[in-house]
């Protein structure tokens, strides 16, 4: 049978990866996918760049518009990354009838519901394993693996370069500036390297693998975001004194008012398998009322990883794109007409635990006072933690561990706190999640 004919705009580092995974595999992806998988055509704003990465053997074009329309082409793989130039061309390609396979978690987060409504009208199919967990098959692994399960939460690193700032930080004692490079170097962070530090690659995966978890539309505005960025050194080594271990959580969770959807630090116990994922690794915890949790590990980040997710949509769409358009998983799981539109929660309106530092004088009655506070918001410590004061110091640290509160509640109650003559400076909030 002839081969597929494949567009890929862009050629960077995935584009490159899935190229050497396809010319590599080819064989077998043609015995699974029933036809050989082609690169035909490359839309690249560089040519010279495109020529280095794919080689003789395909045409590159510099107008993606034309590249997306091209009449050979059936499917599209958009890998440029960012969101206005890749949404004009998703659509265009949509529009002309294409498949799309894309591994842009920006420009699902941002226009997927707009994307997803324009395939399903046109009877195509988008995938975009890629998107989410680099080489991890999640979305596969959601969508249809635990497509008979009621899920009540998800969380999961979901952000390698992060992950490795922290893993170096943590274990090597690099400093946050030479972990970081160190990502960049290896091809892991974003262009721009803000959106995995600030966490808002994350919550750009976190508001995919919701909606598809709960069959919401994709809403990355409503999602908390919160970075790595004001993260000391000393408060990873109390939460390891403490038997915690802080890690970047994505966590989507149903609860009674509605879906809590926040990316953050959170401590987590040490002695649960995702405290040990380290460096560019991802993990993915789910919890599912029939399965119960399972767990969904691997490279989060990379070329060929990510090439791994690129090539199984597009022997996905190879095998599919016959089937009646009626007959395919939806791409987000639940058909676009039974989505749900339960309120996504505030972040003051979400119950966790909390790691609390305090700066206080070293004199009697402190910490009387400050328990007095929380047991009058009714917010129970489960854990306290103070070393003695350096050398001639007046001052030192204090660490209480809450059980489950309100976030409302906590926030209240600190800054009742923070009006303390005996506390000093602003206190220091990290979530902790038990993922029990
Ligand atoms: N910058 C992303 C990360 C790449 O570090 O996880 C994969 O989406």
């Amino acid at each position: 049978m002839e081969s597929i004919k494949i567009a890929v705009l862009g050629a960077g580092t995935v584009a490159g990866g899935t190229f050497r995974v396809l010319t590599r595999n080819q064989e077998e992806i043609a015995r699974r996918a029933g036809r050989a998988i082609e690169i035909t055509l490359v839309g690249a704003r560089d040519p010279a760049k495109a020529r280095a990465v794919f080689g003789p053997g395909v045409a590159i074009q510099s107008d993606l518009f034309a590249v997306v329309e091209h009449p050979d082409i059936e499917i599209v793989l958009e890998l440029i990354g960012g969101e206005t130039l890749a949404r004009e061309l998703v659509l265009r390609a949509i529009a002309a009838g294409k498949h799309v396979v894309t591994a842009n978690k920006a420009l699902l987060a941002h226009h997927g519901n707009e994307i997803f409504a324009a395939a399903q009208a046109k009877g195509v199919m988008v995938a975009f394993e890629a998107a989410v967990g680099g080489g991890i098959p999640i979305i596969k692994a959601l969508r249809e693996g635990l497509t008979a399960n009621r899920l009540s939460w998800l969380a999961g690193i979901i952000n390698g370069t992060s992950n490795f700032v922290l893993s170096a930080m943590r274990s090597e004692g690099k400093s946050f500036a030479m972990a970081l490079a160190e990502a960049k170097r290896l091809g892991y962070a974003e262009a721009d390297p803000s959106f995995d530090i600030d966490g808002i690659d994350a919550a750009h995966k976190l508001s995919i693998l919701a909606a598809i978890a709960f069959g919401i539309p994709v809403q990355f505005h409503a999602c908390y975001t919160e970075g790595i960025g004001a993260l000391e050194l000393r408060d990873m080594q109390a939460a390891e004194q403490l038997g915690y271990r802080i890690k970047l959580l994505g966590i989507a969770r149903r609860a009674e008012r509605g879906i809590e959807l926040r990316v953050h630090p959170t401590l987590i116990p040490s002695r649960r398998l995702m405290a040990s994922v380290e460096g560019v690794t991802n993990a993915i915890l789910i919890q599912g009322d029939a399965v119960g949790a399972t767990l969904y590990c691997g490279a989060g980040a990379g070329a060929e990883p990510t090439a791994s997710a690129v090539v199984a949509d597009l022997v996905d769409v190879t095998r599919l794109h016959t089937a009646d358009p009626e007959n395919r998983v939806p791409h987000l799981a639940f058909r676009l007409d039974a989505l749900v539109s339960t309120p996504i929660l505030s972040i003051d309106d979400v119950e966790t635990s909390y790691y609390l530092r305090l700066r206080v004088l070293d004199r009697p009655g402190v910490l009387a006072d400050v328990t007095r506070i929380l047991a009058d918001a009714s917010i129970s410590i489960g854990a306290f933690l103070q070393h003695e004061p350096e050398e001639n110091q007046d001052q030192t640290d204090i660490i209480l561990l809450t059980h489950r509160a309100l976030e409302w509640r906590v926030r209240a109650a600190i800054a009742a706190i923070e009006e303390l003559d005996s506390v000093l400076g602003s206190a220091v909030l990290i979530r902790l999640e038990e993922l029990a």
